[in-house]
């Protein structure tokens, strides 16, 4: 069945959990669809995660068009979100329609993430032209520099107060969807109560509407420490290091091409 802002809702008012991985190519994205992922994130994670930046803010709009191109190839029912990267929506209302506008048209996403309620003029009007929006709240990593750390946001009473604000801000302006991410369980727990719109967590417990992580994460893919909230469900890395490592031995060794490879 395809996911639609619609299905997401139902799935919210039916108690069904919502699942969200990233992707970033095409074989990924494919994998992640046929095993039934309700919703595909073109994560700007993908600075981080396989460009080799230290973190999102420098991912360029090209950037995310070219990996949201990948992934939407490889998806045919689940619904696929871009991330809008840094200054992506910032400069001026038009440049945000146009910038959002560009997944939609170009890149075959369905709708796009956008973090923080600070440009909910912006929000609004990307979701008045028709493109669903999915807001980002709690840890926003593009604030990495304001922030000075990944650490949970909304434990004292004033951030908790603010987080439940802006969720509520962000649903009245027409979000189908928010992620929250690293923040106390007890407060995801009140703000998805209290939306009526699909909250997905990412670090925030267990009571989010849906769940979503970084799919390298959780396949163990980068060969280095993953954060806390993250399951580590397969051990990717060292295994293909195992192969590579066969491979160089095979060919030094002169055992590989074998017959079998060979015409
Ligand atoms: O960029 C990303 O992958 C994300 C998720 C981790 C929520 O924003």
């Amino acid at each position: 069945m395809k996911t639609t802002t619609h299905t997401l809702k139902e799935m919210k008012v039916s108690g069904k959990k919502i699942t969200v991985l990233t992707a970033y190519d095409c074989p990924t994205a494919r994998l992640l669809d046929e095993s039934g992922v309700d919703i595909v994130l073109v994560g700007d994670s993908v600075g981080n995660v396989l460009l080799g930046y230290e973190n999102t803010i420098p991912v360029t709009m090209d950037e995310m068009l070219h990996h949201t191109k990948a992934a939407s190839r490889g998806v045919k029912n689940a619904m696929i979100i871009a991330d809008m990267p840094f200054m992506s929506y910032q400069l001026s209302l038009e440049s945000a329609l146009y910038n959002a506008s560009r997944f939609i048209k170009e890149a075959g996403a369905h709708g796009v993430k956008i973090e923080g309620d600070i440009y909910i003029d912006a929000i609004k009007k990307i979701i008045e032209a028709g493109i669903p929006v999915m807001g980002h709240l709690g840890l926003t990593p593009q604030l990495i520099n304001q922030i000075g750390g990944y650490r949970v946001q909304g434990r004292n009473a004033d951030e908790a107060k603010m987080i439940i604000e802006g969720a509520k801000k962000l649903e009245k302006a027409g979000c189908f969807s928010i992620v929250l991410e690293m923040v106390p369980s007890l407060l995801a727990q009140k703000v998805a109560k209290t939306l009526t719109i699909p909250v997905i967590g990412i670090g925030a417990g267990v009571d989010c509407d849906g769940q979503v992580l970084v799919t390298n994460d959780i396949l163990g893919l980068s060969g280095k420490p993953v954060p806390r909230f993250v399951k580590k469900y397969a051990d990717l890395y060292p295994e293909m290091k195992r192969a590579v490592s066969s491979f160089i031995s095979d060919v030094k060794a002169g055992n590989f091409p074998g017959e079998e490879q060979s015409f």
